[in-house]
């Protein structure tokens, strides 16, 4: 049985190549209200990966820059980017744990393993006010992802998890289904 990510979501994610695990709209529905993203938002985003974040979020700011360190996921992304139409999203290659290249960006969002080695750049990249996301599929990596956001100076580091249930709604009576997708990743968000 289909559940909600396959039957409801936009057309666009449907359109969309997968290479990479992709952050499904579940997930990026939370990232784009919580950032506050507008067409004045000027965003960093890594790793790329199939670009399903990074094409969300160009669809909405005025410029995204999305950084992966790995040739063929770009190539996905370029492809997604194609797809869209989407000028102002950039892809650059490079390891945001070493160099973040924008400055006086609003929101950076990081989705690779160890992220937190890149909230160093991710603190000197952002300007004043700025959003941090980080999306982690373990409790193990949300623990260093907060304590490394402390130990910067980041401040109203709050962390979440959603949990989208279908509600079947039939003759015989009206429950949740017992399927669907359940654990995706928590979602950690702070602000410099
Ligand atoms: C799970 S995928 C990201 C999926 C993406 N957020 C989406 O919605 O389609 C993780 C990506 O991070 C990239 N990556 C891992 N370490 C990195 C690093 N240090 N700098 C940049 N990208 C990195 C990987 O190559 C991979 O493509």
């Amino acid at each position: 049985m289909k559940d909600s990510n396959d039957v409801l979501v936009p057309q666009h994610y449907k359109r969309l190549k997968r290479g990479p695990q992709v952050i499904l709209p579940k997930d990026i529905g939370i990232i784009l209200a919580y950032t506050g993203v507008s067409r004045n938002s000027v965003c960093v985003d890594a790793g790329t990966g199939s670009g399903w974040l990074a094409v969300s979020l160009a669809r909405l700011a005025k410029e995204v820059t999305s950084y992966d360190n790995r040739e063929e996921f770009l190539k996905i992304a370029e492809r997604n980017r194609e797809i869209e139409g989407l000028q102002n999203l950039i892809l650059k290659k490079g390891d945001v744990t070493k160099k973040i290249d924008e400055s006086d960006v609003d929101i950076v969002t990081l989705d690779m393993p160890d992220s937190d080695k890149a909230l160093k750049n991710a603190h000197k990249a952002l300007k004043k006010d700025g959003y941090v996301v980080g999306y982690l599929p373990h409790t193990e990596q949300v623990k260093k992802f907060v304590d490394t956001l402390n130990k910067l100076k980041f401040r109203n580091a709050l962390t979440v998890e959603t949990i989208v249930r279908d509600i079947l709604v039939r003759e015989q009576g009206v429950r949740p289904s017992t399927k669907g997708v359940w654990h995706t990743g928590y979602l950690v968000f702070a602000q410099k």
